[in-house]
């Protein structure tokens, strides 16, 4: 089984952007850990998510308990920031390359996209769609049931408008 969700942020989130503010969506928030980083560093952040396992919480986090192929994301309006790591692999492909082509919508000029997803999942067509952003592969070992340690090669894509 797939499956990343951490207890810690997913980005030196600091470094990537440099002292601006803005407002978040956190997508497939998961615990949380990244929508409350920027909560607690004066973004304005929607983390959706349709479990509630998220252990981070912060009286300023907005956590939007929503199946989010069943809301209407357009209406939650524009980012300078969407997060979506490790939700991708759950979808075929027409649904992602059409997720991303929302998403990078729904950005503010300027604005971020910030994916991550496992390498086996990252297809010819998103790679042509997203040819423009800068794209980074690495290996993260993970050690847990029930397939033990294993390795995860991950390709990490930040996206700017
Ligand atoms: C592997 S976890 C990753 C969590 C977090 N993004 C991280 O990097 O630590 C995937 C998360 O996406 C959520 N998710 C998957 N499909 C979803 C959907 N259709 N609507 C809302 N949440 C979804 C799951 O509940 C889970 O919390």
């Amino acid at each position: 089984m797939q499956t990343i969700s951490s207890l810690n942020p997913n980005e030196n989130w600091q470094a990537l952007i440099n002292g601006k503010k803005g407002k978040c969506l956190d997508l497939g928030c998961g615990y949380g850990a990244d929508a409350y980083w920027f909560t607690e560093h004066g973004w304005q952040v929607d983390a959706l998510d349709y479990n509630d396992e998220i252990k981070f919480q912060h009286p300023m986090l907005n956590f939007i308990k929503a199946d989010f192929r069943r809301v209407n994301l357009i209406t939650l309006g524009r980012y300078d920031l969407i997060i979506a790591c490790f939700i991708l692999h759950y979808f075929n492909n027409n649904y992602k390359l059409n997720l991303i082509k929302k998403l990078l919508f729904m950005l503010n000029k300027g604005g971020i996209l910030y994916l991550k997803i496992f390498e086996e999942n990252f297809t010819p067509q998103m790679e042509y769609l997203l040819k423009d952003a800068k794209i980074e592969r690495y290996e993260q070992t993970d050690d847990h049931p029930p397939d033990g340690k294993h390795v995860h090669h991950i390709v990490k894509i930040i996206c700017q408008t």
